[in-house]
């Protein structure tokens, strides 16, 4: 049975995007819904679009927010995005938080998949008393092996020769499961657009900030916020017993598997996906 692309149907309902001049650089960022935040961090190499689906159908009593992480989605010359080649994971949370600071949000959920999950722990390291909850989607807390550390350096090298064309060719294989390849090819193609409309820098960029991000597990136990882990049962990129670590380590974590679904769950499943973090939802804040 073929699905249709829940990214595709997001892009014909329209949502017009905001910008944010913070002190050192100004940003791109959808917000929907009103109440209690929630920040909504994308995944390598996408940006703030991967959110449609779930910027369309906020539970009431929530405002989702979903800033383009920097270097992804840049808009040009009044945009320029400074520092990118030397950028650490602590930055795209410093990022973070001055965008919560310029939109005057105190406590928020912070809600990352993958490398958005990456950040998500730096964000709870930087300024624990502010994540008011945790949604942990398609991540891990470890950091690169040795031979995930040489997997970076050669897609620097390839992005560097070849662009963002290359990178997705080589991406959109393994960030979408395997039933989602077979029944939603839509998908696929709107995947490919977002890796696309990136920068070389942009990419090149975060892949240096992936390699050298520190490993998140000793502090999972300080985690005392409410968190919900979910992972799809294809997920190519990171596996179900690293989703499982982070239940065990973090004291108050609830995991859910999406069945037939791989790496990008929220575009994948977004029916399935939204219902488990609405419930997780009332139990933050
Ligand atoms: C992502 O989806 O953000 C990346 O696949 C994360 C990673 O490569 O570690």
């Amino acid at each position: 049975m073929r699905r249709g692309s829940s990214v595709e149907a997001a892009y014909n309902r329209r949502m017009k995007a905001n910008v944010a001049h913070l002190a050192h650089r100004s940003l791109r960022y959808f917000e929907s819904g009103g109440g209690r935040p929630v920040l909504l961090l994308h995944a390598f190499p996408l940006s703030a679009d991967q959110w449609l689906p779930q910027l369309h159908r906020v539970p009431v009593g929530f405002r989702f927010v979903a800033p383009d992480l920097r270097g992804f989605r840049g808009m040009g010359a009044a945009f320029e995005d400074p520092g990118l080649g030397s950028l650490s994971i602590d930055d795209y949370a410093q990022d973070a938080l001055a965008l919560a600071a310029h939109l005057d949000l105190d406590r928020f959920v912070v809600c990352g998949l993958s490398m958005g999950g990456y950040i998500a722990f730096a964000l709870h390291r930087l300024a624990p008393g502010r994540i008011a909850g945790l949604i942990l989607s398609n991540t891990r807390a470890g950091a690169d092996s040795a031979e995930g550390r040489a997997g970076r350096e050669r897609m620097i090298e390839l992005a560097r020769q070849e662009g963002p064309e290359a990178i997705a060719r080589e991406m959109v294989p393994r960030l979408l499961g395997e039933t989602t390849r077979r029944e939603q090819p839509d998908l696929a193609d709107a995947v490919r657009r977002l890796i696309l409309v990136n920068s070389t820098d942009g990419i090149v960029s975060a892949l240096g900030a992936l390699k050298a991000r520190p490993d998140s597990t000793p502090g999972l136990g300080a985690i005392d916020c409410p968190a919900l882990i979910i992972t799809g049962s294809e997920d190519a990129i990171i596996s179900l017993a690293e989703a499982e670590t982070m239940q065990r380590g973090i004291r108050n974590a609830s995991l859910v598997v999406l069945p037939k679904v791989g790496h990008l769950s929220n575009l994948e499943a977004p029916v399935g996906w939204s219902k488990a973090v609405d419930a997780a939802l009332t139990r933050m804040i």
